[in-house]
């Protein structure tokens, strides 16, 4: 197992990748309103990526995904197809999954959930999901093993009543979409599992947790992943760099702030 360190210059291009995927997410919020077709959105931010940035989206023909952005509605654990006949209801929570490829060929992933109208349960489920995150990003500093960063997720979401989806994991990321080493988000077992952390990795944190039993199935349509029991499931995903001093959110948005990270 070997773990690539991104060289400075590396470094400066997935701070643009990074920067790029945020700003999708950011164009695409106001658009996330009920009524609106996530094939819609996918054209979105395909246009946006493409005309605005000058970028690739990395999902399209990715192993043969059909779109451009992934978008998990509700029991939906990841990689939603969009699609022109399915439309935002009041009451959904959804998951916008970016992941750019700059002309320098460098990878900047992230995504969020989006809450459409008022749903008490989907609001708990989002927010603790995204405090998943924000608890393991603030364990990241050269050093921290990781599965130190995966106790930090499953902790928190076991105290709170819900699972940490055991069938996908984060991953490095740099000019490969997905690099070593995988990120579980669980305890379990991964060949790096144990792997320490050191300034020049980049990888995403992306944990997936669901309302009931962790247990996923993929459709027939070979991608879209779904909680066994039909509960609601929630992720939140950013693109890191390990720095000498802790960690730099390379796909921080404007409407967070990681000074207020406990680390
Ligand atoms: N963006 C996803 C991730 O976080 C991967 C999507 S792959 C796709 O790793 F093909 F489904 F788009
Ligand atoms: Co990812
Ligand atoms: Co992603």
């Amino acid at each position: 197992m070997n773990i690539p360190i991104k060289t400075p210059d590396e470094i400066e291009k997935m701070r643009e990748a990074g920067r790029q995927a945020a700003s999708v997410l950011e164009m695409i919020t106001p658009r996330v309103v009920a009524g609106v077709s996530t094939g819609e959105l996918d054209r979105l931010c395909h246009d946006y990526i493409v005309h605005e940035l000058g970028s690739t989206p990395a999902p399209l023909d990715y192993h043969g995904f059909p779109k451009s952005i992934c978008t998990s509605i509700n029991h939906v654990v990841c990689h939603g197809i969009p699609d022109d006949a399915k439309r935002l209801r009041k009451g959904d929570i959804m998951n916008i999954d970016v992941t750019v490829k700059t002309a320098d060929g460098y990878h900047g992933d992230s995504s969020m959930m989006f809450i459409v109208g008022e749903t008490i349960q989907g609001e708990r489920l989002c927010r603790v999901t995204q405090e998943c995150l924000y608890r393991s990003i603030a364990r990241v500093r050269p050093g921290v093993r990781l599965s130190e960063l995966a106790r930090a997720i499953q902790e928190h979401a076991e105290a709170n009543g819900y699972s940490v989806v055991r069938d996908f994991c984060g991953h490095g990321i740099g000019a490969g979409f997905h690099e070593d080493p995988q990120i579980l988000h669980y305890d379990g077992y991964a060949p790096e599992a144990d792997a320490t952390l050191a300034a020049g990795m980049c990888f995403t944190i992306e944990p997936m947790i669901n309302a009931g039993k962790y247990q996923t199935k993929v459709l027939r349509d070979g991608w879209t992943a779904v909680t066994r029991d039909k509960s609601l499931s929630a992720q939140w995903e950013h693109t890191l760099l390990v720095t000498e001093s802790g960690v730099e959110v390379l796909t921080a948005r404007g409407d967070e702030d990681f000074a207020l990270l406990d680390r």
